[in-house]
């Protein structure tokens, strides 16, 4: 494993993170216990959760099994999704942030939280007042740095430029949907971020586990798989894509590695990337997707790799 700076920080990340979004659902708490174990051997330090994934129970899982060990770890976790039905139980509203810190530090039984990140920019509330309501978690020490998530570029820079007129703390990170398949943020947000020394955390980097390998043309999705239900990871199964994937394992495979290796160092091979956060349901998942960390595009293969994907 290696590690990187989180944007322009001084905090470091292992370049593989952990995703957690099936924590306290599909994976029960003794398992989410052993993957955490399992992080660590692999020299993961960094894992993402949010306050509405599995509605809490994936914070409640983690606060579980980082009991005696919550310093070896750097926590992120989210707001921003309704977390009740009232009208102020979501968004960026002050009002909101200052419930939803509590909420999540009292589920991941920790008095404090690494990287704390809106999940979506709120059309609704000024980013002048999230801001100054992050500001003062920082202040507080509840929270030590920002993110933000699912923003375009002009939203993430007009409210970094927000915050740095006002003297509060700008987001240092971004978490938006990229993976070899879904290059959206190639145009805008990732000049920006590079402009701006923002780190990206890139979001489904497995396209759900479309990008394993483990789906086949020929074949069901195997037992179990989220490919079995979740129309995301089905939309990909188009001939186009099983052509690539094809392409992309034989090429992996040439060079001594796996498709699951390649999602990850293409990623990482990409600007500003801090850390890939891969969802995981099985222990082993840890250590094949880690070793993805390993491998170094050269700028000729990441050609090579573009070329395939067209
Ligand atoms: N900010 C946002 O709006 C946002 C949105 C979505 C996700 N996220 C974050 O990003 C993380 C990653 O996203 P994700 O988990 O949905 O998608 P992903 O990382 O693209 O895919 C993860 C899934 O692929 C399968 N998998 C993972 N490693 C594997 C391996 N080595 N071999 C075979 N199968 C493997 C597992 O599913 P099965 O075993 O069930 O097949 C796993 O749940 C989330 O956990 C969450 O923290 C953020």
């Amino acid at each position: 494993m290696h590690y990187r700076t989180l944007g322009n920080t001084g905090l470091k990340v292992s370049a593989v993170g952990l995703g957690t979004n099936r924590f306290g659902g599909k994976v029960d708490f003794p398992t989410v216990n052993e993957i955490l174990s399992a992080a660590l051997d692999a020299g993961i330090n960094f894992l993402d959760t949010a306050d509405m994934y599995q509605k809490g129970r994936s914070e409640e899982s983690i606060g579980e099994a980082l009991k005696g060990r919550r310093d070896k770890f750097v926590v992120a976790t989210k707001f921003y999704y309704p977390t009740g039905e009232g009208p102020n139980e979501r968004g960026g509203s002050r009002y909101h942030i200052l419930e939803a810190v509590e909420a999540s530090l009292r589920r991941l039984q920790t008095d404090y939280i690494d990287l704390y990140q809106m999940h979506r920019w709120d059309a609704e509330t000024p980013i002048e007042e999230t801001l100054r309501a992050l500001d003062d978690l920082i202040q507080a020490g509840k929270v030590r740095y920002i993110g933000a998530s699912n923003f375009t570029a002009w939203q993430l820079v007009t409210a970094n430029a927000a915050a740095q007129s006002h003297g509060w703390t700008p987001f240092a990170t971004i978490q938006p949907h990229y993976h070899m398949l879904e290059r959206g943020i190639e145009a805008e947000l990732i000049p920006a971020c590079v402009y701006h020394n923002i780190g990206i955390l890139p979001y489904f980097p497995l396209a759900g586990g479309f990008l394993t390998g483990k789906y086949r043309a020929d074949a069901p999705p195997p037992p179990g798989s989220r490919g079995e239900e979740s129309s995301y990871v089905q939309g990909y199964m188009t001939p186009e894509n099983y052509a690539r994937l094809e392409k992309l394992g034989a090429f992996a495979e040439e060079r001594g590695h796996t498709m699951v290796e390649l999602a990850h160092a293409w990623l990482l091979a990409q600007p500003q990337i801090s850390s890939v956060i891969s969802g995981v349901t099985r222990v082993e998942h840890v250590f094949s997707n880690a070793s993805g960390a390993d491998w170094q595009l050269s700028a000729e293969e990441v050609a090579a790799v573009n070329e395939i994907l067209g």
